[in-house]
């Protein structure tokens, strides 16, 4: 962590009502204030359906919002597909896109993926572009070769430090409790930031989050890695007090 401020990115998934949704907001939205941290952001990724109604809680304060997908197209006969400029129009600033989870249950490619990561930034929204192995991959050790055809292949043209973030979620690190080593993490983030060298003005200054199982109780450690510039976190952005906790672990 060079200059870079730390981003903590909650991905609800598909869990939040509105009444749960807003409440888990609005506690972190208090915790925020108007002016926030210095050392990181916080933004959370609820679900489409209640977006305007987390985005408005947090209107007034340093709470950050973003959608989980987003169609390539600004509008057209797309059933159940959302626009990144609908998103926008709900108060996102952010939008997450090739998360695992859309590559291997929606069979998302990286081409599809840098469409619609190319759409955000249309859209005025910052992208957060996932990438990550599989269990089999890494045990095949291609890993390294996976991860960077992911990146090469799903950055879109115009990105900068500004309008996009990346981030490294090993498939078999998401729900499970396990991570990767240490060692593990800062070499495939240091090798994410190579590749960038090659696709983004200032790659110095974009950051990389890290997710997969991060809690608490690990935070600390993988934040303090060079190159880790945040957390995309899935179960633990469910609980204030545990999403909270993770934030606090940014020095
Ligand atoms: P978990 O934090 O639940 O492992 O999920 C990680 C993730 O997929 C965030 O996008």
């Amino acid at each position: 962590m060079t200059g870079r401020r730390y981003l903590i990115a909650g991905n609800w998934k598909m869990h939040g009502r509105l009444q749960d949704g807003t409440a888990l907001a609005q506690a972190l939205a208090e915790k925020l204030g108007p002016n926030g941290d210095p050392r990181f952001e916080i933004l959370v990724c609820p679900p489409a359906t209640i977006l305007s109604a987390v985005s408005a809680v947090g209107e007034k304060t340093a709470l950050l919002t973003g959608g989980q997908d987003c169609h390539a197209a600004p509008q057209g006969a797309h059933t159940g597909d959302i626009a990144a400029e609908m998103l926008a129009d709900a108060g996102a600033g952010y939008v997450i896109v090739g998360h695992s989870e859309r590559r291997q249950n929606h069979a998302e490619t990286s081409a599809q993926v840098k469409g619609k990561a190319a759409a955000a930034l249309r859209a005025g929204l910052k992208a957060i572009v996932c990438v990550g192995e599989t269990r089999e991959q890494r045990d095949a050790g291609q890993a390294a070769e996976i991860v960077a055809a992911q990146v090469a292949g799903s950055v879109p043209e115009g990105a900068t430090a500004d309008n996009c973030v990346l981030a490294y979620e090993p498939v078999w690190a998401i729900g499970t409790g396990l991570t990767p080593t240490i060692a593990d993490i800062a070499a495939m983030h240091s090798m994410i930031r190579e590749k960038l060298r090659g696709l983004v003005a200032s790659p110095e200054a974009v950051r990389i989050l890290y997710g997969g199982s991060v809690k608490a109780s690990n935070a600390a450690e993988i934040l303090a890695i060079d190159d880790v510039d945040g957390a995309l976190v899935g179960g633990a952005s469910l609980d204030a007090g545990s999403f909270w906790a993770i934030a606090q672990a940014c020095r």
